[in-house]
């Protein structure tokens, strides 16, 4: 049976940085996304009879070996099916991986639901998305609709996301602002292993759990300057982790310095925005969809930001008809 998933990258607005666990990806603390509506990843999932070894296409390009980290996800999936086949799996992302952008995230929602699929298993929503988180920790959250709320829980079962709003619920965007196409060094599975060589770590995770909570009153009142507020405070509280981590994780090029500054200055010329930054260069600000074109226009006029992507809540992974192979 051939199967085909679409999922959308997310963005947290409370960040997952630290695992309790790391070969299952239990985060050391819960955390708060949204999905982008405009960066997917689509992927096409078949077990074929007779096949030696799993076929993995990725953009375009083909990865081969056992040990790779989508073959290592399809053992996972015929584990719970007890299919014994080898697969063909092609992906598609329409923006550039390891670029900070969470492409890990959409690829292992769009594959968990496409390949889970593909092997006749019937997943509910939260079993999905333990598998996803597997594959890469934030792509639990990817499965969800919307707003999503990842409960980092202390066990395999415990630790998945569900949706808190759906895609429609506020009328806010999220505008990434592309400074830079270069694949970073160290990738975000590595820098959550160096978190406890910081000496800010301890007092980041022990303001978490309140800071969810915050986090998830302003949502539900949707007062959009306390959500910045506590948004660009907690993408900075992160970096400052990274920044002190041993090796010192500086993701930040001089462009996405530049966005930072010009964001707090429009906010002070009336134009309400709020960035947050994630394990990579490209900043990515929210405002109300009333402002959107006003924060487009001028962060194109900045010679730094090479590209502008706009993007609404997005929905959660699903199956669709149209295959890639
Ligand atoms: O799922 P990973 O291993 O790519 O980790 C992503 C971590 C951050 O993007 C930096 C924060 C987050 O919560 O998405």
């Amino acid at each position: 049976m051939k199967k085909t998933a679409i999922a959308h990258a997310n963005m947290a607005f409370i960040k997952y940085w630290g695992k309790k666990n790391l070969e299952l990806n239990i985060p050391a603390n819960g955390s708060i996304s949204v999905n982008l509506d405009n960066l997917k990843s689509l992927t096409t999932v078949e077990f074929v009879e007779g096949l030696k070894k799993d076929e993995v296409t990725i953009n375009g390009q083909k990865e081969v070996g056992e040990e790779s980290r989508v073959s290592k996800h399809l053992d996972r999936i015929r584990k719970l099916s007890g299919i014994d086949l080898k697969a063909r799996v092609v992906s598609e992302n329409n923006y550039p991986t390891a670029g900070g952008l969470a492409s890990s995230g959409s690829g292992f929602a769009a594959l968990s639901v496409a390949a889970s699929a593909a092997a006749g298993l019937k997943l509910t929503e939260q079993e999905l998305s333990i598998l996803a988180r597997q594959g890469s920790g934030s792509a639990a959250r990817s499965i969800s609709d919307g707003i999503a709320e990842w409960l980092a829980g202390d066990t395999n079962e415990e630790s998945y996301a569900y949706s808190l709003y759906p895609a429609d619920y506020w009328d806010i965007s999220a505008v990434v602002a592309v400074v830079s196409s270069e694949e970073k060094k160290i990738k975000s599975t590595q820098g959550h292993g160096l978190v406890e060589s910081s000496p800010f770590y301890a007092v980041r995770l022990s303001e978490m759990s309140k800071k969810i909570e915050e986090m998830k009153e302003i949502l539900a009142r949707r007062d959009f300057t306390a959500f910045g507020e506590l948004l660009e405070a907690e993408a900075l509280n992160m970096h400052a982790v990274m920044l002190t981590s041993k090796p010192a994780l500086v993701y930040w090029r001089g462009g996405t310095v530049e966005v930072m500054h010009r964001v707090r200055k429009w906010r002070q010329e009336g134009l309400e925005s709020y960035f947050t930054i994630d394990a990579g260069p490209q900043p990515v600000l929210f405002c109300e969809n009333k402002d959107v074109e006003d924060l487009v226009s001028r962060l194109k006029q900045i010679d730094m930001v090479k590209d502008v992507v706009v993007n609404k809540p997005g929905e959660g992974a699903r199956l669709i008809e149209e295959h890639l192979f």
